[in-house]
């Protein structure tokens, strides 16, 4: 992925233009910090910095990191196998939120997933993540529902729901 600059929404915003580039486990602190900052550890969804290293060292892992005024302010991670890709994470800072960060980020990952040729791109959520409404404006629908899948810090399941998105033409 070449770093691409998302225009910002309007006039006002114009010196917090995003921009985007991919990554790679060289970036493993932006995205550990990135981590820290933007999950609710009482939802039991964020991974450790090992975990994380783990996963950018396999193969088919992409990595796209924004940034604003040259600050770290969201990552997406995806892997693709095949002609089929997951949506592994995506994250905004806090302090960088609703100024279509996010949406930026989605955008990248479908339009790489598009290059690519990936047939279906899927994802996972926590039931209830207000991040479902930023899937379902990108075409995602709901495929499945998984029971007491995540266990945030005082112990407590909540469900992940599973979407989908077909690419093809
Ligand atoms: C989900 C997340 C990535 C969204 O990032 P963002 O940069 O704020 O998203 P955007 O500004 O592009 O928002 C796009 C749309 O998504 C929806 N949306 C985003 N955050 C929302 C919220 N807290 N409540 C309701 N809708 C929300 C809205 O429709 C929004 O459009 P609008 O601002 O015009 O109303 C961010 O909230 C985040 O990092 N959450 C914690 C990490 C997480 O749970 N990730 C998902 C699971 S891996």
């Amino acid at each position: 992925m070449a770093t691409r600059a998302v225009p910002p929404p309007s006039d006002e915003d114009a010196a917090s233009a995003v921009v985007l580039r991919a990554g790679d486990a060289r970036d493993l602190a932006i995205v550990d910090a990135l981590m820290g900052d933007a999950f609710d550890p009482a939802y039991g969804e964020a991974w450790t910095r090992t975990q994380c290293l783990g996963v950018l060292a396999l193969p088919g892992i992409q990595l796209v990191l924004a940034f604003v005024d040259d600050r770290p302010a969201g990552f997406a991670m995806t892997r693709t196998v095949l002609d089929e890709a997951e949506l592994l994470l995506i994250a905004v800072a806090t302090d960088a939120r609703r100024r279509g960060i996010g949406t930026a980020l989605v955008g990248a990952v479908i339009a790489d997933c598009i290059a690519a040729n990936v047939a279906t791109l899927h994802l996972e959520v926590r039931a209830g993540n207000e991040a479902v409404e930023l899937y379902t404006a990108h075409g995602f629908a709901k495929v499945g529902e998984r029971r007491a899948y995540y266990r945030g810090r005082s112990g407590v399941a909540h469900d992940a729901h599973t979407y989908s998105r077909a690419l093809g033409s």
